[in-house]
């Protein structure tokens, strides 16, 4: 298995795994994920790879692209006592390539990118992801705040 830099080549690929992530959000997680977002997104994410902004890597198995992390760097919120986070944006594994470890070789190669630029790193995940909350505490991140949201 390969970790390497997405190239504009693989933007499609990305936005096809990014659109079944989404759906499976939608469908299982949080109903007000857009499932539409993936290609809206798509010209977005085309700019920061072009420009060099945040981290775009896809995972190649046996020449496929199996998975992808896309990670960035924002300010933090005014009252804390740091200035900069990492976070995953998104990531996702085809389903058939689970469990073997392209997951955590995609968050290694996130991890050593972000300890490059600053001291902490953020993933944000649905409350009810039980599979994705144990995927990355296995990680190495711990629970830090809990959103609570209401349906008006
Ligand atoms: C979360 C995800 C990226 C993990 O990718 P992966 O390639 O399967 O991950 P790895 O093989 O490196 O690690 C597997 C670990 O994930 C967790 N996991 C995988 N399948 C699981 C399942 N069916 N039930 C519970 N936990 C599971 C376990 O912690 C497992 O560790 P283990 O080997 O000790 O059992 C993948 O499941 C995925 O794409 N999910 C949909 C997208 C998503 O949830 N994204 C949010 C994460 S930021």
């Amino acid at each position: 298995m390969e970790i390497r830099t997405a190239s504009m080549k693989d933007v499609d690929a990305i936005v096809e795994m990014n659109s079944q992530r989404c759906i499976n959000e939608h469908n299982f997680y949080d109903k007000t994920v857009d499932i539409d977002y993936p290609k809206k997104y798509q010209e977005k994410l085309q700019i920061n790879m072009r420009n060099g902004f945040g981290l775009a890597i896809v995972a190649i198995v046996m020449g496929n692209i199996e998975g992808y992390l896309i990670g960035s760097i924002s300010e933090t919120e005014e009252y804390r006592n740091i200035d900069n986070i990492a976070e995953i944006d998104s990531m996702f594994v085809k389903p058939n390539m689970r469990n073997q470890g392209v997951g955590e070789k995609l968050v290694d190669h996130f991890l050593k990118w972000a300890k490059l630029n600053v001291k902490r790193a953020k993933v944000v995940v649905s409350a009810k992801n039980n599979r994705g909350i144990k995927f990355c505490r296995k990680a190495g991140f711990t629970d830090h705040k809990t959103v609570l949201e209401m349906k008006l």
